[in-house]
């Protein structure tokens, strides 16, 4: 899909990656990108951004566990702009402290309901807008935790294989629909999601990890996206976006 004209909606997009490709979409001509977020801070610092870079910015606060703040979402954006061309499914939480086993059950349940449950709800709002507007484009955010063991996140290790699996799933909506539903697996990325791992500093668990490995950029994983976006050949698909080893890391 050219990107240029174009309307996308962004969650997660007061900070990290969800901004990071807010941005990378006004870059690319976006005509305009909705800011997604509870953080209403974050998404003006973001709206003023998008706006810097070409794009209008439409912020809607909307916490992606509600259902009827997700239908909004969609309402609010067609009687807005008319169209909805782009959607990424980003927001996301970890668990924090204690690590698993010891997570409670409140916690587990809410990892997996922003995680995974708001992700499909959400690409279920656009999938059908789509289907019924001649097509579109849905990236969901995973984790290379998705593919591998993450025991001290258990439960967000699962809620993103899921995501993965829901998106490897849509994969025949592109030619029954137009609708091209892919996911991208990040690997350990500079937001300030690893310090809330961490509930406020990274946990020790993180430390050796990140000794072996360059961490990524925002701006990396908004690169991927957007190539998933453009490419028309892709649905179904989910691209890993891997840390690479730091020199002379055992
Ligand atoms: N940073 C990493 O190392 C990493 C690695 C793999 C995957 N991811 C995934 O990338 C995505 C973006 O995370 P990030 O690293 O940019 O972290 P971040 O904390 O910077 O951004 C996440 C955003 O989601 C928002 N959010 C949380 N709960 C919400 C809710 N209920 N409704 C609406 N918005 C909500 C937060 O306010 C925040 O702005 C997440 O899905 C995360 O799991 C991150």
């Amino acid at each position: 899909m050219d990107i240029s004209g174009k309307i996308a909606i962004v969650s997660g997009a007061a900070a990290g990656i969800g901004r990071a490709t807010a941005v990378a979409l006004a870059k690319a001509g976006a005509k305009g990108v909705v800011i997604i977020d509870i953080d209403d801070t974050g998404m003006a610092e973001t709206k003023k951004a998008v706006e810097a870079n070409g794009a209008e910015g439409l912020v809607i606060n909307a916490d992606v566990t509600k259902q009827a703040d997700l239908e909004n979402i969609y309402t609010e954006t067609d009687s807005w702009f008319g169209q909805i061309d782009i959607v990424f499914n980003n927001a996301g939480i970890v668990s924090g402290p204690p690590p698993y086993p010891d997570s409670s059950l409140e916690r587990i349940k809410l990892v997996i309901d922003i995680d995974l449950i708001a992700v499909i709800q959400s690409s279920t709002l656009a999938i059908r807008y789509m289907r019924d507007h001649g097509g579109g484009v849905i990236v969901n955010t995973a984790s290379t935790g998705a593919l591998n063991p993450l025991p001290s996140d258990a439960q967000y290790a699962a809620s993103k294989a899921g995501v993965l699996h829901f998106g490897t799933s849509c994969e025949s909506f592109a030619e029954e629909y137009g609708v091209r539903v892919n996911t991208v697996c990040p690997g350990v990325t500079e937001t300030a999601i690893l310090e809330k791992t961490g509930g406020g500093k990274r946990p020790d668990w993180l430390g050796p990890i990140l000794e072996n490995i360059k961490v990524l950029q925002p701006e990396d994983i908004a690169d991927v996206v957007l190539n998933i976006i453009h490419d028309d050949s892709m649905a179904g698909q989910h691209v890993v976006v891997e840390n690479e080893a730091r020199a002379g890391a055992s």
